[in-house]
This record gives structure tokens, sequence and C-alpha cells, in this order.
């Protein structure tokens, strides 16, 4: 079984009836890069139960902050989502995961691509200063089902534009790219489909991935994931690794 250490609710906040997100305890050993994921759960029947979560915070970060969906009987998160301020979580001590700064080589854009809580390793990697050291314009894109599932996302790219450390470059580098598929909005349908018809690069006026110029990383659904991968290798760009950086990365949201 893997370590585990007892850590500490400090804040629960609701977004709809399926999303929710929560802050803990940050144990001093605990170092993580942005954009990792770590195991985290609960005791139940005596036994830890846990699944792997992708860390919403930035490396810096004196607390952890996770976005988690609440599957209708879902072994963790129908108990999960009942979690309150004081109440004592189980984390991993170890953090791992693709969807770092690491595994890609360098280039000029940033696009990082987003379905559901996907969302949560792009809100460590949005904050991060090394983010906009490293890439002249970063997108993010977030679809939802529904306009109020997008919420944690327009909350997160405030705060990156108000944020003391990375504030002044989130606001000049920092693109937010939301879009719902089954609640009418201001922008509509799915990411494939806004890539596949080039509605996402007029939008921001720019040429379609090019690997000599962008980077990508894809968090979601598997379904997703495969689709978006497809259309990353039709414009020749090369999937990455810790071992071996590249052009675009990618890494399964937890879905239950
Ligand atoms: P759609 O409403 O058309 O299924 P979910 O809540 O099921 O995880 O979906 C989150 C978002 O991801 C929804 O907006 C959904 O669109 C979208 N989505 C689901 N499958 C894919 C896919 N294969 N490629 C791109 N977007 C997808």
């Amino acid at each position: 079984m893997a370590a585990v250490t007892e850590q500490t609710v400090l804040s629960v906040r609701h977004y709809t009836d399926r999303l929710f997100a929560f802050r803990v305890t940050r144990p001093q050993s605990f170092r993580f890069r942005s954009g990792e994921f770590v195991m985290l759960g609960l005791e139940v029947d005596g036994k830890p139960l846990l699944r792997a979560y992708s860390v919403a915070s930035p490396a810096w970060d004196e607390e952890l902050e996770f976005f988690s969906i609440k599957v209708p009987g879902g072994p963790l998160t129908s108990r999960l989502q009942h979690i309150q301020v004081g109440d004592r979580i189980l984390l991993g001590t170890k953090s791992v995961g693709t969807l770092v700064l690491d595994a890609l080589v360098p280039g000029e854009r940033l696009y990082l691509l987003s379905t559901g809580t996907g969302i949560a390793p792009f809100a460590a990697v949005v904050r991060d200063p090394e983010t906009y050291e490293r890439f002249s314009k970063v997108i993010l894109t977030h679809t939802c089902r529904e306009a109020a599932e997008l919420d944690y996302g327009h909350e997160l790219v405030a705060a990156a534009r108000a944020d003391v450390l990375v504030g002044e470059m989130a606001s000049k580098q920092l693109i937010h790219y939301p879009t719902t598929t089954r609640e009418p909005s201001e922008r509509m349908g799915r990411i494939t489909t806004l890539i596949e018809s080039g509605e996402l690069f007029n939008e921001l006026g720019v040429a379609p991935f090019d690997p000599a110029r962008d980077r990508v990383m894809i968090c979601g659904s598997m379904e997703m994931l495969a689709d978006l991968k497809a259309l990353c290798e039709k414009a020749g760009l090369e999937e990455g690794s810790n071992a071996r950086p590249a052009h675009y990365v990618v890494e399964k949201a937890f879905v239950g």
C-alpha cells in the first residue's frame, strides 16, 4: 500500500450538484511539481480508500487544493463530497504525472485543453510563474456540459490575474476559453469540434497547431484524450513524457 499521511480539511466549496473543491493542509515534507497528481481518500471500514487526484495548487502553495466530481454511488466521492472543515483525509506522500512543464520541449504557445474536472492540474499550471517564463501565451480551454460547471475556471483565472506572484504575467499572457455543450453560453461546442473547424484558432488570431511553435497539455475523459491526441498527431505533434519531452502530453482526469 502507498504511504499516506493524515491531513486536515481547511475549506470546502460546492460548485454544482456534480462538482466541489476543497483545500487541505500541506505536509512540509510533501514536494510536487505543478500539474502532478497524488493519491487521496478516506478511511472506509478501517481501510484506506484512495484515488488519484490532480493537485490543483501550484508547487509554491502552502495548502493543497483539489477539484472533484461527485459520482452518485461512487465508493469514494459519495463519501468525500460530505467532508467538512476540520475533517481528516488521507494523502499519499508521493506525487507523479506527465502534465508538467518538464515533459514539453520549449515552444511559444502552451495550450491547456480540459473538460470537466480535467481543469484541476491546469489550475496549478496557470498559477506557476515558470509557465509564463517558458511560454509567451498560455491558452486554457475548459469545456463542460453546463455553464455553472465553468465557475471554478472563471474564479481560477480571475485569481491568477489578481495574484501577487503571477498576476502581471497572467494578465498579459493567459487566455481563457470556456465552452459549454449542453446549455447555451457565450461560446458553445466540444473543443475537438472547435479545433477541427478552425474556430479556436480564428478567435485567437493564430495559425493551427504547429510542432515548431505550439505545445499542448490535455486532461479529460478517455474519449476526449483519444480524440485530442489524434488531432495533435494529425498536426505533426509528438507525445512527450518525463523521460522524453516532446510537443504534447496527456492525462486522464479523475472520473469516479
Ligand atoms: P458533450 O456534452 O457533447 O458530451 P462529461 O461531463 O461527460 O465528463 O463531459 C464534459 C465535457 O466534455 C462535456 O462538455 C462533453 O461534451 C465533453 N466531451 C465528452 N466527450 C468528449 C470528446 N470525446 N471530445 C471532446 N469533448 C468531449
